[in-house]
């Protein structure tokens, strides 16, 4: 995790109102050079504030469709706003408010480390076998690795098409950092959890043998999200049994036993859209983060909406991103001094780009 300097004054003293005003202020001033882009995961005070809402894959999407914006101010995560400094166009700028805003699934897969295993597995395999898949919720360092190797980004949202893609190009995948991600992913698309391989950083040959690495197909890296390693199995089980009205919808970072279970699995698009498609009346028992739960709670008061695990929490990284932390950067865009411009550096940028090209020509 990044640092990020304690804001100056006036912010850690201003209150809601005040800190409001001065977004509004700041997008006034602005028009329409600036735009705000906040995940489902945000605050509901940075949703409401901000001018497009969406998961990885749309923000992403809109980030590199953007023409007009000279400011693109991510209300997300560090590798979301690095996705969209190397998706920019021309010298637009990408501003994240919070510095310590980084995803703990990122931070498991070190590029230096992704690097060593890469050289095993293919003293084993051969070059050229093996396709790497990287997650979006990664590193630019590691993107701009799996763009050099010729692989690939995905995001919740294509993960099956993309693994199946690359499944054709080459004999094995190597997936990072999201082991339950790709698992998942792997089962859809036929492959038995016994015959995917389970990569343990820092252990040689990833703690396999070579025979069992030739048999494979599918290498897994071993990183997960704490915060979706909260729901578990039995709390399915207990809620079918208090009330078998309620339908399981997931996020696909869930543990295999959890999605297996799960009536619909999907992005939090998808479990955002599912939901309100849904008829009134319905019940459903949502896994994944509270601030999203939340507010699909709130905007659909006609359904009863719960968390499958109900002692859940939020993501400590998103959340870090407040009212107060956005006035400040909108504020420093206002003043020509931008604050937390997230820059890509090359030979990085064009490499971790190819990566992401690659699958937006997919989606
Ligand atoms: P989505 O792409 O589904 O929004 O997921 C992002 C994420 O970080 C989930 O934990
Ligand atoms: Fe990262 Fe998990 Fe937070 Fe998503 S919920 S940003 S994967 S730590």
């Amino acid at each position: 995790m990044l640092y990020q300097q304690p804001l100056p004054a006036p912010y850690p003293t201003l209150n809601d109102d005040e800190l409001k005003a001065r977004i509004v202020h700041a997008k006034n001033e602005l028009g329409s050079r600036v735009v705000i882009l906040t995940h489902h995961y945000q605050r509901p005070e940075i949703v409401e504030i901000g001018d497009m809402r969406g998961d990885s894959l749309k923000l992403a999407q809109f980030a590199a469709a953007q023409e007009k914006a000279q400011y693109i101010v991510y209300c997300g995560v560090h590798f979301m706003a690095e996705s969209a400094d190397i998706l920019k166009r021309g010298n637009q700028v990408v501003v994240l408010p919070d510095m310590g805003a980084g995803c703990d699934m990122a931070d498991m897969a070190d590029a230096d480390d992704v690097e060593l295993a890469w050289d095993e597995l293919v003293s084993i395999l051969g070059h050229h076998s093996i396709m790497p898949v990287t997650y979006i919720n990664s590193t630019a360092a590691l993107k701009a690795f799996v763009g050099k190797k010729g692989g690939v980004v995905c995001t919740s949202s294509n993960a099956e098409k993309i693994v199946h893609w690359a499944l054709q190009q080459r004999k094995a995948v190597f997936f990072f950092p999201d082991q339950h991600l790709g698992r998942n992913t792997c089962k859809r698309l036929g492959y038995t959890p016994e015959s995917m391989v389970l990569w343990k950083p820092g252990i040689p040959l990833g703690g396999q043998s070579p025979e069992r690495i030739r048999d494979s197909r599918v290498f897994l890296w071993e990183g997960h999200c704490p915060v979706h390693a909260m729901f578990t199995l039995k709390q399915i089980r207990a809620l079918r049994a208090q009330d078998p009205q309620f339908k399981i919808i997931t996020h696909p970072e869930c543990p295999m036993e959890v999605v297996d279970e799960s009536d619909a699995v999907g992005s939090t698009e998808y479990i955002v859209n599912t939901i309100a498609a849904s008829s009134p009346g319905s019940k459903w028992a949502v896994g994944t983060e509270m601030n999203l739960v939340n507010r699909i709670a709130k905007e659909n008061p006609d359904k009863t909406i719960v968390s499958l695990n109900r002692y859940m929490c939020l993501c400590g990284t998103m959340n870090r991103i407040d009212l107060q932390h956005l006035a400040w950067a909108m504020d420093s865009i206002v003043a020509g001094r931008p604050e937390n411009v997230i820059r890509v550096a090359e030979p990085l940028r064009s490499l971790a780009r190819s990566a992401l090209d690659r699958m937006l020509s997919m989606s």
